[in-house]
């Protein structure tokens, strides 16, 4: 399947006490004002710093959707500078090729996510397997790629994104495939 995962659930739950700590830290590294590129490490390095588990989902958000990728949205900031989502893919699903609108922070919670790179061209220029723990931030422009679960459990991971996703409705800007 190639959809790209919806923030489908846009109903925002009150601020999980799990991530208490990491909104608070998200808030400060915006706050340094640094471009988009610097912003999305300042905020990896907090993500690393506080990364919760899998169970910041319940067992029903983590079961996923047999038919695309799901998101869930776990955090939105009021003034629209960031929200927190966890997404859910099952073994096989994959987004389509795309970028983004703005930094995006990426830490994986379970299971392995696999990451194609792609250049302007849609030239592969690498790709990765990101394993639980693993936490990278990018920005664009250059941030064209793609996202599969190639391994045979539930992938999770946490994205934290420059902007309020619940308003925007995704955080891609552009599909190339
Ligand atoms: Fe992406």
């Amino acid at each position: 399947m190639t959809t790209a995962p919806a923030a489908r659930q846009l109903a925002i739950s009150a601020v999980r006490p799990a991530l208490t700590d990491l909104v608070s830290a998200v808030r400060r590294a915006i706050d340094a004002r640094a471009s988009w590129a610097h912003t999305a490490q300042l905020v990896a390095d907090q993500l690393r710093a506080h990364l919760p588990g899998p169970d910041i989902l319940t067992p029903d958000q983590r079961r996923g959707d047999p038919d695309r990728p799901v998101g869930h949205v776990l955090h939105a900031e009021t003034d629209g500078t960031f929200s927190i989502l966890g997404l859910i893919w099952r073994p096989g699903q994959s987004t389509r090729i795309h970028d983004h609108i703005t930094w995006c922070v990426v830490g994986v919670l379970q299971g392995v996510e696999h990451e194609d790179l792609y250049d302007s061209q849609l030239n592969s220029i690498g790709a990765r397997d990101n394993p639980p723990g693993e936490v990278s931030g990018f920005a664009p422009p250059g941030d064209i790629h793609r996202i599969r679960n190639t391994s045979l459990r539930t992938a999770i991971s946490l994205h934290i994104y420059g902007t309020d996703i619940t308003r925007v409705g995704s955080s891609a800007r552009r599909y190339y495939d």
